[in-house]
């Protein structure tokens, strides 16, 4: 398949992963990469800009073909280095950044000088307007079924996407509720140019996570995702466990009185603990309502072949013989 995205990021399939605190390491991206889609690393998981140029480095090892590096702009006190980073990300020859969270206008020059294409993620048309007056390249459109921040507006993918399409003129990548290849399709015909999955990612054989995390995927079904962290105006699908319906709990008692240092031991530094240790009920960690179409741990090659394969058989045996 050719669309605008596979042609502006040299990439065979109009696949790439979305960043993920502590999922997307060198490893993830390079296989994902290697599959001929598009890998991408976490930049803030990386604690330094050092630490980031040397995940750069590590990922180049492992493959020749493009990757990008997510960074994304938390509503965080005291901020991180974002200056260092982008000098990493450029630094390391990167020629992809998904940009997330706040508006990433103070960083594009710097991208732009260096050729570097900027994919912004977006949870509402208008966000996704904003990206393209502002010079981004294409945006990755995030529906309310998403695993992570999907935004206050609550629009599903199926109203959004084609709304983006009416309006926007860069190109767009669909997120959020993505497995397979019907997804693939599906994004297609509402307009998209691609698919970025986050979720189905964590569920294959080379994401550098806890073997834990891989089965509570295969395990969870669609209705096993929680939304948090509403009243605080930063609300997060995530999959449920005991410290979750902990953290809802808090939130009804406390309503709109309710601080992020209520619910710290439930949210923060958590995710090495999930991630690396396996320790499933230390926190609320992202997930999307996907997990109910997740059944198997593939490598991301045979993930990536699947999705293609069965993208072509809808298009070109089941749409042909109905169209005809
Ligand atoms: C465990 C996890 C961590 C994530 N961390 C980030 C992050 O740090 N930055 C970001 O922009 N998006 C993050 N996301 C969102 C994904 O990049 C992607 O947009 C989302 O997962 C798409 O929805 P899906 O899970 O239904 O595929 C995360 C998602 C998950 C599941």
């Amino acid at each position: 398949m050719k669309t605008r995205i596979t042609e502006m990021f040299g990439i065979e399939h109009p696949i790439m992963q979305g960043g993920m605190h502590y999922v997307g390491f060198a490893e993830m991206a390079a296989a994902v990469s290697n599959a001929g889609a598009l890998g991408i690393i976490t930049g803030l998981t990386q604690k330094s800009p050092a630490d980031l140029a040397n995940e750069i480095a590590r990922c180049r090892d492992m493959t020749d073909k493009p990757f990008g590096v997510n960074l994304t702009f938390l509503p965080t006190v005291s901020s991180p280095d974002y200056p260092g980073y982008v000098k990493a990300i450029i630094d390391g020859g990167v020629k992809v950044v998904e940009t997330a969270g706040n508006n990433p206008a103070s960083v594009l020059p710097y991208f732009k000088d260096a050729g570097v294409k900027v994919i912004h993620k977006c949870t509402s048309v208008r966000h996704a307007l904003k990206a393209q007056s502002i010079g981004c390249d294409a945006v990755s459109v995030d529906g309310f079924e998403c695993g992570g921040h999907p935004g206050e507006d609550d629009v599903p993918n199926f109203i959004l996407l084609p709304r983006a399409a009416d309006e926007l003129e860069i190109p767009f990548v669909a997120s959020g509720g993505i497995a397979d290849g019907r997804s693939l399709v599906a994004a297609l015909s509402f307009g998209a140019d691609g698919i970025n999955m986050g979720t189905r990612f964590i569920a294959t054989k080379e994401a550098p996570v806890h073997e834990n995390v891989k089965q509570a995927i295969v395990a969870a079904t669609e209705l096993d995702t929680r939304l948090v962290m509403r009243p605080l105006r930063n609300t997060e699908r995530v999959l449920t466990n005991a410290a979750v319906e902990r953290l809802i709990t808090k939130e009804k008692e406390l309503g709109s009185a309710i601080k992020f240092e209520d619910i710290i031991d439930e949210v923060a530094g958590v995710y090495p603990r999930i991630m690396i240790n396996g320790e499933m009920e230390a926190g609320a960690w992202s997930c999307g309502m996907v997990v109910g179409l997740i059944n198997d741990i593939p490598t991301c090659q045979q993930l990536v072949d699947d999705i293609m394969a069965q993208a072509n058989a809808i298009i070109g045996e089941r749409l042909a013989k109905i169209a005809a």
